[in-house]
């Protein structure tokens, strides 16, 4: 029996202007998908998933692929479709095919922008070939499950895989198609508090609404795409050189400039209000949008309590230096 870890992420500066070729920081954070799988005798694939979007619910995949299961939560079925592609690359991987008992847990809520679609394919990949006895290098396990997330979305960006993988923080460069990553260190500790409430819109449709304003308003919305992508240049260094004051300020400018992009919305704007004044050096909304998660440079009590009040549900999260990993063998 092998259980496995690997983190989620969120991003610190460049959300959407990354999609116009200007750099993205993101930082993976100490909350965990945690899979643990033990191999079957038999070829049945048998998951329990645990505290996915914060509801328990178990599901069994049939040797024909059927998925049965005793919920009717769309973002946890969707959450199961990866484990299913991650189990069947893996298999491929290691030219073995064995049933499994997997159990997987998130500390993070599903479908928020958080990355945890990625966290589940880069446990399951790990777990089930670790409890097969094989091992995998991470450059392998990130690309196998950049694929799991590109055969089940149709296409995806590699980072959410990558931070689930490696960890710490990434400077993120598109490069035409394609897209590099730096390791960037931190020169402090970066304390975050993440509030996060329901979405009223998919990435897909917040990507897609900032396409057609950049298209009928484009001397408008160039610039502040590309000062979007001065203040990742600016956050990266700040970040580099410890300086909190400087990244606060940068990530309320990011706020306001996501904000006139459209893909805030008025809960969030409040969230992201009530932190600042309760406190926080910055904050700003993180990922796409449309609701969903924000986050504030603060680790104070006042400021979870400010997010909370507004309606918002907290998580605290520091840096993951490690990304995905072996937390226990049996
Ligand atoms: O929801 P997230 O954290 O995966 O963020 C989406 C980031 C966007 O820039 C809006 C889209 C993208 O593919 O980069």
């Amino acid at each position: 029996m092998v259980t496995v870890r690997a983190p989620g992420k969120v991003i610190l500066y460049g959300e959407h202007a990354v999609v116009y070729g200007e750099p993205a920081l993101a930082m993976a954070i100490d909350k965990y998908v945690y899979v643990t799988a033990r191999v079957r005798g038999d070829n049945k694939i048998n998951i329990t998933a645990m505290d996915l979007r914060l509801v328990g619910v178990s599901v069994t995949i049939l040797e024909n692929g059927d998925i049965v299961a005793k919920t009717d939560y769309g973002a946890v079925i969707s959450a199961l479709s990866y484990v299913k592609r991650a189990l069947e690359l893996a298999m491929e991987y290691v030219g073995e095919k064995k049933g499994v008992d997997l159990v997987i847990r998130s500390e993070m809520p599903v479908g928020a922008g958080l990355g945890t679609s990625a966290a589940v394919s880069v446990g399951t990949i790990l777990a089930y070939i670790r409890a097969l006895g094989y091992d995998i290098e991470k450059r392998d396990l990130a690309r196998l499950a950049w694929q799991v997330e590109k055969d089940v979305q149709g296409a995806a960006s590699p980072t959410d895989t990558a931070m689930a993988t490696f960890g710490g923080v990434m400077y993120i460069k598109p490069e035409g198609s394609d897209v590099t990553m730096e390791p960037v260190k931190p020169g402090a500790e970066v304390p975050l508090i993440i509030g996060y409430i329901p979405r009223t819109a998919t990435t897909k449709e917040l990507v897609a609404m900032v396409r057609r304003k950049y298209e009928t308003m484009r001397e408008i919305i160039e610039p502040i795409i590309r000062t979007i992508g001065l203040i990742t240049r600016r956050g990266r260094e700040a970040l580099e050189r410890g300086d909190l004051e400087l990244m606060g300020a940068l990530m309320n400018i990011n706020h306001g400039l996501l904000d006139s992009l459209g893909v805030s919305t008025r809960q969030l704007n409040e969230i992201v209000y009530a932190a600042r004044n309760a406190g926080a050096l910055g904050s700003k909304l993180t990922g796409a949008g449309g609701g969903g998660c924000m986050i504030a440079l603060s680790d104070k009590a006042d400021v979870k309590r400010a997010i909370e009040l507004m309606g918002g549900y907290v998580l605290s999260a520091r840096l993951d230096n490690e990304g995905a990993k072996v937390i226990s063998e049996e």
